[in-house]
């Protein structure tokens, strides 16, 4: 887990140094970006003796210095690159004095058309001379992606990597990716092993119109929990763009993200502070969706989605209600619309996010709605949790084994293996086995790709061993147990973990009149489960809690796929001697 420090282009709320320092403690940030002063001046104009002065006003109200917004390779490729690289040996000693060991800069703009192949070779030589000269000086030159210079593809940003190797840090920014057309994710991936730093800006693919962290295309969360995984320190830094902010079109003369921000309106704010604001939210909110709010035991749910089916009964509404307290936001999936709305009413009640969906497990074009209607509303699938399930007595013998005399003369209410109804059977078959392949057929491809997904299937104890009086569910059980382990394997290339979870017997209401008698004591079939589970007791919902969260967050997790976890009181352990 990475160590985020917080910095920002504080010049985007105020020029005046004091209000930057304060607009940034305001919002809980540490460090700052320096890039313009009062009146518009460049950080890159500034004497020595300046710098010291900046230097003690910044130590005296405890803000760092993260990097140099410097600007340098914002000048065309074919421009004279000797007066630019002077004004950059000035800017490497007000580094030093700013004790910061970080420059950014970028990799020259293509304007007029010149050939990438043509002048690779000339900015690299130029980022190198920038690098080496700042090496020498104990200065790190971190390179920016941005719209119109050598370096605004993934892949020509790890061209550059390549060939500057350890020497050239980098930065990954998304809003001006997306400027670029590229797809973040893959970006990201491809670029990991060299960002030291991200943007904290978001745009639109469809118009290019930027906005804070999260409310654009950049999938800012999951990028976040990507570069999270990186150990150290890492900085965020907020460059909020969402409103012209005097002094900006001097320091891009070049166009880039600037000549995309005029004419929009959306995403405006009244007042420079205001968007700087509004932009350190956005941030902070992104923040808790990858690391979760204080006190959460499971931050690595937070903000996932979570498809709960049968979540209107007792074990799965537990499940629902579970995933909602670590931040995920559920959709209740239930044939019983009624009991799905009662859950997702509870959950909100309780400050959690979760829609109720009605959807009959056993009918692809009711999923096929409801994967619609989650869709809509929360995103793709993260989370799978296939509970709908059950029994039928119409699958159940009425004795545990046959006797002679049941098929010589039957007593009134005997049912035997013999009389036992096919379409009882399927019935049950079906919605154990088949509800849980239907409804993976329906969601698992919209997880593939995505990080930290997995599906959990809910087995049962009859799955290792059948329980008498009930061969379909036993069997139906079984093949979900079997096919939580072939799905594991079928789809561990595309990154769904499939695991199932194998309640033992659980007290709830439905089954209160089989368990107990009148009286409270146990019926004779309790007697034996009791006696037969060496925790002696029944399980209650929240025994499944710490199976479930376990299971599904992959901070815990990650390498375990393919197993059925009893949760059973030790009944699977016992051989009854
Ligand atoms: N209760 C136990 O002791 C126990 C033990 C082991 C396994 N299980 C399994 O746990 C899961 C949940 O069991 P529970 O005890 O909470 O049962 P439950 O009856 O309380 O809940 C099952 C829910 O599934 C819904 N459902 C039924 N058919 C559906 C369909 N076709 N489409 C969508 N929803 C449908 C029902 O409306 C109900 O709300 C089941 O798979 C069950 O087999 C339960």
């Amino acid at each position: 887990m990475a160590n985020f420090i917080l910095s920002a282009f504080a010049d985007e709320a105020s020029q005046n140094i004091r209000e930057q320092i304060a607009a940034c403690k305001a919002n809980g940030i540490t460090h700052i970006e320096l890039r313009a002063l009062d009146g518009g001046r460049s950080i890159n104009e500034i004497a020595p003796d300046e710098a010291r002065q900046l230097k003690a006003t910044l130590d005296e109200a405890g803000i760092g210095v993260s990097a140099i917004g410097s600007g340098y390779g914002k000048i065309e490729i074919t421009d004279d690159f000797e007066p630019h690289f002077s004004a950059f040996q000035n800017t490497v000693e007000v580094a030093k004095i700013l004790g910061t060991r970080n420059i950014r800069l970028f990799s020259f703009y293509f304007t007029r058309g010149e050939s990438y192949a043509q002048y690779r070779g000339e900015v690299i030589r130029r980022l190198e001379a920038f690098c080496d000269y700042a090496a020498l000086h104990g200065i790190r030159c971190c390179h920016e992606n941005e719209c119109g210079i050598y370096g605004d593809t993934a892949e020509r940003c790890l061209d550059l990597h390549r060939a500057l190797g350890e020497k050239l840090g980098g930065i990954f920014d998304p809003a001006n990716f997306i400027h670029s057309g590229e797809q973040i994710l893959p970006s990201y991936d491809l670029l990991e092993p060299y960002i030291d730093y991200m943007h904290v800006k978001d745009a639109r693919f469809s118009d290019g119109v930027v906005t804070p962290a999260g409310e654009g295309d950049a999938q800012y969360t999951e990028l976040l929990r990507r570069f999270d995984r990186k150990d150290g320190d890492r900085f965020l830094t907020l460059e909020p763009h969402l409103a012209v902010f005097e002094g900006l079109e001097q320091l891009e003369q070049h166009g880039g993200s600037t000549a995309l921000l005029q004419g929009r309106t959306a995403y405006r704010y009244a007042s420079n502070i205001e968007a700087f604001c509004a932009a350190a939210d956005a941030l902070h909110r992104q923040i808790r969706l990858v690391r979760g709010e204080p006190g959460m035991t499971h931050p690595h749910l937070q903000g996932r989605v979570a498809v709960v089916t049968g979540a209107g009964g007792v074990l799965c509404s537990g499940f629902a209600k579970d995933l909602a307290a670590q931040g995920a936001k559920v959709a209740i999936l239930d044939l019983n619309a009624q009991a799905a709305q009662k859950v997702a009413d509870e959950i909100a009640y309780l400050g959690g996010t979760a829609i109720a969906v009605s959807c009959n497990v056993l009918e692809p074009e009711s999923l096929a709605a409801a994967r619609q209607t989650i869709l809509e509303t929360f995103g793709t699938c993260d989370l799978l949790i296939n509970g709908a399930g059950g029994n039928s007595p119409l699958g159940t013998t009425s004795k545990e084994t046959l006797e002679l005399s049941d098929l010589a003369e039957k007593a009134e209410g005997v049912k035997t293996f013999f009389d036992l109804d096919p379409k009882g059977i399927e019935f049950v078959f079906n919605l154990n086995f088949l509800g849980t392949l239907l409804t993976t057929q329906c969601f698992a491809k919209d997880m593939i790709g995505k990080d930290g997904v997995c599906i959990l299937n809910v087995s049962s104890m009859n799955a290792y061993r059948p329980l008498t009086k009930i061969p379909a569910y036993s069997a139906a059980k079984a093949a979900v147990s079997n096919f939580t382990q072939f799905m594991a394997v079928h789809f561990a290339d595309v990154g769904i973990r499939v695991n199932a979870i194998a309640p033992g017997f659980f007290a709830t209401n439905q089954n209160q009149k089989l368990l107990f008698n009148e009286d409270g004591s146990l019926t004779p079939r309790s007697d034996k489960i009791i006696s037969h589970t060496p925790l002696r007791r029944f399980g209650v919902p929240a025994d499944l809690t710490g199976a479930l969260l376990f299971l599904c967050d992959e901070t815990y997790s990650a390498f375990i796929t393919g197993v059925v976890l009893p949760v059973d009181g030790g009944f699977s352990a016992y051989s009854g001697v």
